[in-house]
C-alpha cells in the first residue's frame, strides 16, 4: 500500500480529457508571490472582526443546510453592482470559475462550443473542455486588442454556443471596448460572457458591460471577489445576467452549493465594500509605477487595465523566470514567447520585483 501503482491514462477516464493538463500555476512559499494576479492587501481588521463575528453566528446553524438560493448574498451582490439590478439577475459560486462553468454546463457541454480571444484566461478552454464541449481560439492583432469588425467576423465564423470576452483581458491587461461586445452579440445566437473579473482596476469613468444587460438575454457579466475585494481565498465569483439565465443555472449547479459560512462571510465583506475596495487605487499605482520602471529598463509593457502587467521584449523567460525565483520573487511565465506577467503587490513587494529584475539585467 501507499505505492503508485496506475498512471493516470492506465484508468478509464473519459477519452476527451485524456493528455489534458490541468490547471497549475506553480505554488510555492516564496516571500513575494506576484504571479496568480491576487490581491496582496490583507483584509482590513475592521471588516475581518466583522467577517469573523458573521461567520460565528452562521456556525450556530450549520447542522442545517444552508440558503439554497443565498438570497441576502445575491441582494449584495445586485446593491453593491447598481445599475437597477435586482436579486432576481444574479448568481454567485465558489469563484468565477464556478460561476462560469455553470454557464457552461447550462449553455454548452458535448457537441457544443466555446469561443475566446487567444492569448485569454487559460481556465477557459479547461473548463469548457471538462463539459464535453470543444474550445475555438480566435485571434488578436499583435497588440492584443480586438476591433469590434474582426471580432464580430470571427464569432460569426465559428458560430459558438457560449463566447467569452475577458474585459480587461488576462494575461495581456487589455481594455476591451463596448462596441466590441455589442457587435459580438450581435453576431451570434449564444451566450456572450463578458468576465469583468478586474473591472474595478479599469479607469473610474469606463462603463461596464452591465451597462448593456437590459433588451440582451443572452448577455452575462460575471465578477470576482478574488480580485480587488481580496477575498481569494474564501472564493466567492457572481454573475448578473436576465433571470431566465439565473433559471438555467439552478439546473446544473449542485444544491447547497454555496456553503453556509462562505454566504456569511460574503455578505459580510460586501457591507464594508468601500474598505473592501481602499487598496485598489494603490494597487493602480502600483501597476502604473511596474509599468514605467519596466520600460526604463528597456521592456516593454502593455497597457493594463488590471492588476497585473504583462511584458514584452525579455529574451529568455525561462532564465528571468528562475533568475527572480533564486532572488525570492514569483512571477508568471504565461507561454507567450518574450513575455512574463507581474502582479503588481505592495509598495515594498512591487519595490522587491523591480529592484530583483534591475540587479539581473546589471549582471546579463
Ligand atoms: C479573467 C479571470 N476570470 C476569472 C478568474 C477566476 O477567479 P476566481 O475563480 O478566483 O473568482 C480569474 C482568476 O485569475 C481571471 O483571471
Amino acid at each position: 500500500m501507499g505505492e503508485v501503482t496506475a498512471r493516470l491514462e492506465d484508468l478509464p477516464i473519459r477519452d476527451d480529457l485524456r493528455g489534458m493538463t490541468p490547471y497549475g500555476a506553480p505554488q510555492v512559499p516564496l516571500p513575494i508571490a506576484l504571479n496568480v494576479n491576487e490581491n496582496t492587501h490583507p483584509v482590513p481588521q475592521e471588516v475581518a472582526d466583522d467577517i469573523v463575528d458573521s461567520i460565528a453566528r452562521a456556525l450556530r446553524e450549520v447542522n442545517r443546510y444552508p440558503d439554497r438560493e443565498f438570497t441576502e448574498l445575491r441582494e449584495g451582490f445586485a446593491d453593491y453592482l447598481g445599475h437597477g439590478l435586482t436579486r432576481e439577475q444574479v448568481w454567485a459560486a465558489n469563484g468565477s470559475n464556478e460561476v462560469l462553468q455553470h454557464v457552461l454546463q447550462a449553455f454548452a457541454g458535448p457537441g457544443r462550443t466555446a469561443f475566446g480571444f487567444a492569448p485569454t484566461y487559460s481556465m477557459y478552454p479547461l473548463l469548457a473542455r471538462a463539459t464535453g464541449a470543444d474550445w475555438i481560439a480566435g485571434h488578436r492583432a499583435a497588440d492584443y486588442t480586438v476591433s469590434a469588425q474582426s471580432a464580430a467576423e470571427q464569432v460569426a465564423d465559428a458560430a459558438p454556443d457560449v463566447v467569452f470576452l475577458c474585459a480587461p483581458n488576462n494575461p495581456t491587461g487589455t481594455p476591451l471596448g463596448l462596441d466590441v461586445i455589442e457587435a459580438v452579440y450581435d453576431a451570434t445566437d449564444g451566450v456572450v460572457v463578458v468576465d469583468e473579473a478586474y473591472f474595478e482596476f479599469a479607469p473610474r469613468e469606463e462603463r461596464s458591460a452591465l451597462t448593456l444587460l437590459a433588451g440582451r438575454e443572452r448577455l452575462v457579466v460575471s465578477r470576482t471577489m478574488s480580485k480587488a475585494f481580496a477575498f481569494a481565498g474564501a472564493r466567492v465569483g457572481y454573475l448578473a445576467a436576465d433571470p431566465a439565465v439565473i433559471d438555467a443555472l439552478r439546473l446544473v449547479r449542485l444544491p447547497y452549493h454555496l456553503s453556509a459560512l462562505t454566504q456569511a462571510a460574503a455578505s459580510a465583506a460586501l457591507r464594508h465594500a468601500p474598505t473592501m475596495l481602499r487598496m485598489v487605487d494603490d494597487i493602480v499605482q502600483q501597476r502604473d509605477r511596474i509599468s514605467a520602471t519596466l520600460e526604463a529598463l528597456g521592456y516593454t509593457p502593455h497597457d493594463s487595465w488590471t492588476n497585473f502587467v504583462l511584458f514584452g521584449d525579455v529574451d529568455d523567460p525561462a532564465a528571468t523566470w528562475r533568475a527572480l525565483y533564486d532572488r525570492g520573487v514569483l512571477i508568471r511565465d504565461v507561454g507567450i514567447p518574450h513575455h512574463l506577467r507581474v502582479t503588481a503587490g505592495t509598495e515594498a513587494e512591487s519595490t522587491a520585483f523591480l529592484e530583483a529584475l534591475a540587479s539581473i539585467d546589471s549582471q546579463a
